[in-house]
């Protein structure tokens, strides 16, 4: 069931989030419980789950694999459009059942749509114990800690305060993420994201070389830095300010370091200084995800981008005629309040020139409290909504179908993150027959053949 009728009753309900809410509850000592934790959203969310996870490792709970032998569950929920809030807030409706077997449980809900619902998800889900809002994330290790120590019998180690202490990856992935900064000071007028994570804070360099430095050690082999405008990153660093561009530089030195990703940038710090990294940085990857929602320059400006398509459409061209293998992807959002088939086929127009390999595509869903859905009612049907992400998805599979093509008959570099799948340095899938399965290690695919969205390769 939805927890939110409509979007207008959201906006009605809809209550801010100030300090963490907790109930007082049983207490029962169990040595070594174990943690497990759900993330519902993008990359920014699963990366905040690990480092809750973290918390409790640190403070001696054990990892548990599965929901039936967990003592404490944290889900990481998000809230950037209605899908993603209901998908969470349906699955603490179904953790009732887990904590009524066990009432010594814990039920944590953190992230962006405890943000924004706040108390009200408390006053819902009695059974939840403690609702941590994405502005608290930073603080989430000392807010449980009264908590665990009054259920759990803890060999509790000294609590840590993210973002000062980095954090250490056990049994690492091949691929792994690193926040760098969290919040936007940005403004889109279709995006929750300001109003529950608040301005941009910057990560302290130092903690990031060494929180990347661990990870490598753990076995990890190539990095994802994340931030919600990644590629606006400032912050001092032995007395002088480093941008974006220059962070990279500094993390390409890392000793063991595979490959470095970032996501998701924002057109307007596409530089010259950030291209000239992609050609002097070997770990940095030739991918990059650039976010464009529109190819209306009408619809640009309500929804608040700070360019035009002729501006977007430049910095696309600065970045193939600097980077000719550069392989490029997209965000696009459909049925935005008042698009028209004009500003549709405006967007189809500009996807064409802009030919990214793919897309990610989503139907416009208010979210309460932002200025498009204060100031314009949702009017797009959603039988039109529906129609125009078909077409989209279209264009973006001939488009991508292309880029696949393309590679069959090259050996390609692999990492492989599962038993014979990886992605190439460019970011196509690719799952291979033969050879030894090595999770980690980077192979020389021949690709032999595409199908939608995944190269097919032979060793
Ligand atoms: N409706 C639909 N899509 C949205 N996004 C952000 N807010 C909304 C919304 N209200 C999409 C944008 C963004 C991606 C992370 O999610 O395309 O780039
Ligand atoms: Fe949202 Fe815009 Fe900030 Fe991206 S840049 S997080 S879309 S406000």
């Amino acid at each position: 069931m939805r927890y939110l009728d409509s979007a207008k009753n959201a906006r009605r309900e809809e209550t801010k989030m100030s300090e963490p809410i907790t109930i007082s509850s049983l207490k029962v000592f169990i040595k070594k419980p174990k943690i497990h934790v759900v993330s519902f959203g993008c990359q920014m969310s699963f990366a905040d789950s690990s480092e809750m996870a973290q918390s409790f490792l640190d403070k001696g709970f054990s990892s548990g694999e599965s929901l039936e032998t967990a003592d404490a569950v944290v889900i990481s929920t998000c809230t950037v459009r209605q899908h993603a809030e209901d998908r969470a807030i349906s699955f603490i409706g179904r953790l009732r059942k887990w904590k009524k077997q066990k009432p010594h449980r814990l039920l944590v809900v953190a992230g962006c749509a405890a943000e924004r619902l706040g108390p009200k998800l408390k006053e819902r889900f009695p059974h939840v114990d403690l609702v941590i809002g994405a502005k608290s994330i930073e603080s989430f290790s000392k807010i449980i800690e009264d908590v665990l120590s009054e259920k759990f019998d803890l060999a509790s180690e000294s609590a840590t305060d993210f973002p000062q202490t980095p954090i250490s990856t056990q049994g690492a992935a091949a691929c792994d993420f690193v926040t760098i900064m969290r919040g936007c000071n940005y403004s889109c007028s279709y995006c929750i994201v300001p109003s529950v994570r608040g301005r941009e804070k910057y990560r302290p360099v130092q903690i990031i070389i060494e929180e990347v430095i661990s990870k490598i050690e753990a076995g990890v082999k190539e990095i994802t830095l994340l931030g919600q405008t990644v590629n606006s990153y400032q912050s001092e660093y032995q007395g002088k300010t480093v941008k974006f561009p220059e962070l990279l530089r500094i993390l390409d030195e890392t000793k063991g370091l595979k490959r470095l990703r970032f996501m998701s940038p924002h057109p307007y710090y596409v530089t010259k200084e950030m291209i000239s990294v992609f050609r002097d940085c070997p770990t940095v990857c030739n991918y990059l995800h650039l976010p464009l929602q529109s190819g209306s320059n009408r619809i640009l400006k309500m929804m608040r981008r700070n360019y035009t398509r002729e501006l977007f459409m430049e910095k696309i061209l600065m970045l193939k005629s600097e980077l000719p293998n550069l392989v490029l992807s997209t965000d696009i959002i459909v049925g935005f309040p008042t698009e028209t088939e004009t500003d549709f086929d405006e967007t189809l127009s500009l996807i064409k020139d802009f030919q990214p390999a793919w897309i990610y595509s989503f139907k416009y869903s208010p979210r309460p409290g932002t200025l498009s859905s204060t100031e314009n009612p949702d009017d797009v049907p959603s039988a039109v909504k529906e129609e125009r992400l078909a077409r989209l998805n279209n264009l973006a599979r001939e488009i991508g179908r292309k880029a696949l093509q393309g590679k069959v008959g090259q050996t390609v570099e692999v990492l492989e993150e599962n038993e014979n799948f990886g992605r190439t340095r460019d970011g196509f899938k690719v799952k291979w027959k033969g050879g030894d399965k090595s999770v980690g290690e980077v192979h020389s695919v021949k690709i032999v053949d595409a199908s939608d969205f995944l190269l097919i390769g032979e060793k």
